[in-house]
This record gives structure tokens, C-alpha cells and sequence, in this order.
């Protein structure tokens, strides 16, 4: 590629994918002469887990929505290359830009690379360490076959170079998910969701659950539940619960038991201004997101993981985040001992707002 590069196609497709490439289409739409086009690989697909968040976000409507759905990961993965491949023929882009670890991520740069378009990944060399998780799958491919890597934080660029990625590929240049938080902070205040809910600030805990190996056995299921019912005997737990936790939910016969829990409050799935209102009037949120681990980072808020792992080391070595697995006792040892002691809020160099500048800055001078 010898002329400055002007055509771009972004890919995104589940929810955690909507608030990292926000920033970067709009730092794109600030450069002269840029043709750029989104993709929506509609993995995600509800209005509370995909539209709600381009309104809020101010996300440009999807130039083309491949419409995949839900499926198995192998079919989900297949149907978006086939689906992605006539596009990226089409356009013909100087870049495709992947962002995070989703389905998506990686069978958009699988097929990108694979027609001799250049990948740039968003949010490369993160690693848990642990294959059994899909995402790690997801990053180890798309990292692996990507032109331009930019990472978060150090350990990204560190895992990145162990893997034998020559310097000049890989890139830090903070992080995009904090530039959408710092972006949207200030309309999230205006929010009425404590009312709504009927919690107080700074007197309920936050929780999300999605990952397969919480929800999808209902053994870590109910002991992971149990830790929530005893929490929430100490303060309201607020739940908005991930389709995916719903169905297990129900399946595995515990909605009754839920329902009956009178401190926790389940409810449906929230837009971002509304979520990012709860999470930062938390006292303590506990997750097993990967991105929630560093929005309450950058908020400060107390943060417990309910996984043995974190592929985003720095929330834990300069954040406010802490591993708890997924067992009850360990969860509330956890919760006692943060609720007493609080983890100091702490600002992670570069997560400064700025991370789709740079991105986009670095890919203008790759020639
Ligand atoms: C996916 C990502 C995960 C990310 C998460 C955020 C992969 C491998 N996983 O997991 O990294 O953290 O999104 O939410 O890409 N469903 C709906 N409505 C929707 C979407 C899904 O009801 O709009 C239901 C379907 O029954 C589906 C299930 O949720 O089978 C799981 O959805 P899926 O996208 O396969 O995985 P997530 O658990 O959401």
C-alpha cells in the first residue's frame, strides 16, 4: 500500500463490541477524504443487547447487517466469513478494523486477511490463559493473523511480543472502551435507572453474568446464586440479566428461587447510559465481564470477578478488581473483605479518552 490509506471497514456484532468501535467511527469520520463503512455481523440482535446502544452511542446506522443470529460457534463463525467475504470483495477497504474478542473478531479478520486486506485489532494480546474460554481462542487467531496490533496495557504488548509479534506491529495506545465511559459520563448522571430500580446510591450491589462456564452449569449456577442471596440479605443486588443467563435460568428450574430472593432484583438487560448510572452509584459490582472489569477501574468502584481468571491483569495490579471464582464461600470471604477494606481508585496511563485518535492516527501513516 503506497497512497495514504482512505477506505475502512469496521466490523462489530455483539454488545460489547458497540462502545469500542463508537469512538473509532467517529475519530474516522473526522478524517478528510476516509471512506468508511460499518458492519453489523448481527450476532447480537435484540434492541436491549444492539440498537439501543447505536442510539445511545450515536453510532452510525450499519452500512449492511449480515443478519447471522445465534448459532453454535462454528456455524456462527462460518456464516459471518461467507456473509463478511462479499462485502469485503466489494468494498475493496485499505483496512478492515476488528475490535475485541467475539465471534465476529475473529471470522471478519480470518476473511480479511485470507482476500489480502489488511487487519487492524483493536484490543489485541490480552490473555486469560485459559482455552476453554471461546474469547481466548478468538484473540490467540486474531492476533495472530493481524497486520497492526493495539493493545490496552503493557501485558497485552508483553503476551504480543512472547508470541514472537515483531515491535513495530504492535502498538499501546490505551483503550477504547474508557474513551466512550469518559465520553458518556456525564449524560449517564442524568439517568433515573436508581429510581426506577429503588436503590440509593452507593447502597446496592451491581452483578452481571454471562459466561458459559458460570451459567451454563447449574451447579456453578446455584453456588454463585447462593453467594448473591446472601449478599443480598446485606444490601439489594441488582441483576440485569444477559439472555443467555435467562435461558439457563429457566432451564435449569431456579426462576422460582430467584424471584423469591427479596433482595435481588432481576431485571431486563440496560442500555449503556443506564448501566454505566448503576455501575458507577455501585458500592461494589460483581461481574464475570471482561470490559466491566475496567469501566469500574476507571469509576473506581469496587469490583469482584467471578472467574479464576483475567485477561486484563491491570485492574487487578492497579485497578480496583479482584478474582473470586465462582464458589460461594469464596465470593463472600471476597465481598467482606472489599466492603471493609476498599481498593484506592487509580488512573491506568493512556486511558485517557483518546485511544480511537491514536488508532486511527497509527493506521494514517502505515503506508
Ligand atoms: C457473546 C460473546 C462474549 C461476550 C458476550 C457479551 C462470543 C464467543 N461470545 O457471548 O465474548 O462477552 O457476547 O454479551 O462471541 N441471545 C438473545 N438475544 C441476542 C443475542 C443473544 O436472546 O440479541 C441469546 C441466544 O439464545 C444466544 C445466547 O443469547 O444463543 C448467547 O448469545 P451469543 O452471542 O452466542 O453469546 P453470548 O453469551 O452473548
Amino acid at each position: 500500500m503506497s497512497a495514504k490509506p482512505t477506505k475502512f471497514l469496521c466490523v462489530c456484532g455483539a454488545r460489547p463490541n458497540f462502545m469500542k468501535i463508537a469512538p473509532i467511527m467517529d475519530a474516522l469520520a473526522r478524517v478528510d477524504g476516509a471512506e468508511t463503512r460499518l458492519i453489523h455481523t448481527g450476532q447480537h440482535y435484540d434492541e436491549r443487547m444492539s440498537r439501543l446502544f447505536f442510539d445511545e452511542l450515536g453510532i452510525p446506522k450499519p452500512h449492511i447487517n449480515l443478519d447471522v443470529g445465534s448459532g453454535s460457534h462454528a456455524s456462527q463463525t462460518a456464516e459471518i466469513m461467507k456473509r463478511f467475504e462479499a462485502v469485503c470483495t466489494e468494498f475493496e477497504p485499505d483496512w478492515v478494523i476488528v475490535v475485541g474478542d467475539v465471534n465476529g473478531t475473529m471470522a471478519a479478520a480470518i476473511t480479511a486477511v485470507k482476500l489480502g486486506r489488511k487487519v487492524a485489532h483493536v484490543e489485541a494480546g490480552l490473555r486469560s490463559f485459559d482455552r476453554t474460554m471461546p474469547e481466548e481462542v478468538n484473540r490467540i487467531l486474531t492476533d495472530s493473523i493481524s497486520d497492526v496490533l493495539f493493545a490496552t496495557e503493557p501485558s497485552g504488548v508483553e503476551n504480543l511480543q512472547r508470541e514472537g509479534m515483531t515491535n513495530g506491529k504492535v502498538h499501546l495506545v490505551g483503550n477504547v472502551m474508557v474513551d466512550t465511559l469518559l465520553r458518556h459520563k456525564s449524560a449517564a448522571a442524568a439517568s433515573t435507572i436508581l429510581t426506577t430500580v429503588g436503590v440509593s446510591a452507593k447502597a446496592y450491589a451491581l452483578a452481571t453474568l454471562h459466561r458459559p462456564s458460570n451459567v451454563d452449569n447449574r451447579e456453578t449456577l446455584v453456588s454463585i446464586l447462593d453467594a448473591l442471596d446472601v449478599i443480598a440479605a446485606d444490601m439489594p443486588v441488582v441483576l440485569p440479566v444477559h439472555p443467555r443467563t435467562k435461558e439457563k435460568i429457566d432451564a435449569f428450574g431456579l426462576a422460582a428461587r430467584v424471584d423469591a430472593s427479596a433482595g435481588l432484583r432481576m431485571i431486563e438487560p440496560l442500555g449503556y447510559l443506564d448501566f454505566l448510572k448503576l455501575m458507577d452509584n455501585a458500592a461494589i459490582v460483581l461481574t464475570d465481564s471482561g470490559g466491566i472489569q475496567e469501566e469500574t477501574t476507571v469509576l473506581g468502584v469496587p469490583c469482584l470477578t467471578l472467574r479464576e481468571n483475567t485477561e486484563r491483569p491491570i485492574t487487578i495490579t492497579q485497578g480496583t478488581n479482584r478474582l473470586t471464582g465462582s464458589s460461594t464461600n469464596r465470593i463472600l470471604e471476597a465481598y467482606s473483605e472489599m466492603r471493609r477494606d476498599p481498593p484506592a481508585a487509580c488512573v491506568v496511563d493512556m486511558w485517557d479518552g483518546r485511544a480511537a485518535e491514536r488508532i486511527v492516527q497509527t493506521l494514517l501513516n502505515c503506508r
